[in-house]
């Protein structure tokens, strides 16, 4: 049942909704980040302890390149609906990149923040909007040696899965935009929401590895899809 301290409508977001502003998704077969790199050396806690200098090129490369972008319609639409909503809308991001923000949205970083880094001597997370190596100090505990970007990695638990959770189990409906579904959790969000009987709509260029689990589909760019589908929420609320 809907409480009323629990959101309506739960938005999960993933590298779709940003390939239109200029960022590389992780598995397009041609640009994807996956292409190019492997997830284990980069994305990996064993990979950072391995090959530290290379990923804090990987990751400071990519937070100076959010410099060259800016939010596309998508983002826009889904940060007007949120102002609408307010309480009722939370949209959960699997995004680093700091667009949702940019377009007036606040929203839940599962995956944590390119522009932030994390202490791992004192367990401070603060606001980093430059480049970063081994050699910086934090600003905490003025310790250096410590700090890596503040993002998740394979084998690590996602940021604020138990308020996730809890969205997704009492909203009356699930849009999931811009994701493969090939990672977990995330790619799991829609069975935990038509668990308690959310409706659940898929928006993306092409059905996902989960599609088959949604109840509706919208096939086409999130920058033509997203606001469509916030204009005909917007009329219905
Ligand atoms: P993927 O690269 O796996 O998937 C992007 C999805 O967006 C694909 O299904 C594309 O078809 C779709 N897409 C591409 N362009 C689009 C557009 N213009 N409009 C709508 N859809 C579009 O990215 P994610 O699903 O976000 O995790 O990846 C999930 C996680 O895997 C990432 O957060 C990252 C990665 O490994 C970690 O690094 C831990």
């Amino acid at each position: 049942m809907q409480s009323s301290l629990t959101p309506r409508l739960v938005v999960l977001t993933g590298a779709g909704i940003s390939a239109e502003s200029g960022i590389a998704t992780f598995r397009d077969p041609q640009n994807g980040f996956w292409q190019h790199f492997r997830p284990e050396d980069v994305a990996t806690p064993e990979g950072f302890a391995a090959h530290p200098d290379t990923v804090y090129e990987f990751y400071n490369i990519r937070r100076a390149q959010l410099a060259d972008v800016k939010p596309n319609a998508a983002h826009i639409a889904l940060a007007k609906l949120q102002q609408a909503m307010g309480d009722k809308l939370l949209i959960v991001t699997q995004n680093v990149d700091d667009l949702h923000e940019r377009a007036g949205a606040s929203v839940l970083h599962m995956h944590g923040e390119l522009k932030r880094a994390l202490c791992q001597h004192c367990g401070e997370s603060f606001v980093w909007e430059s480049d970063f190596t081994a050699a910086d100090a934090c600003e905490r505990c003025h310790k250096s040696g410590g700090l890596r970007p503040d993002v998740v990695w394979f084998g690590e638990m996602p940021y604020q899965m138990m308020k996730i959770d809890i969205a997704l189990y009492n909203c009356e409906r699930f849009v999931a935009i811009g994701t493969s579904g090939a990672v977990y959790p995330a790619a799991g969000f829609v069975e935990s929401a038509r668990a308690n009987g959310a409706s659940t709509l898929e928006i993306n260029l092409e059905p996902s590895d989960v599609s088959a689990l949604f109840d509706g589909h919208r096939l086409g760019p999130a920058s033509e899809q997203v606001p469509l589908w916030v204009d005909e929420t917007l009329a219905s609320l």
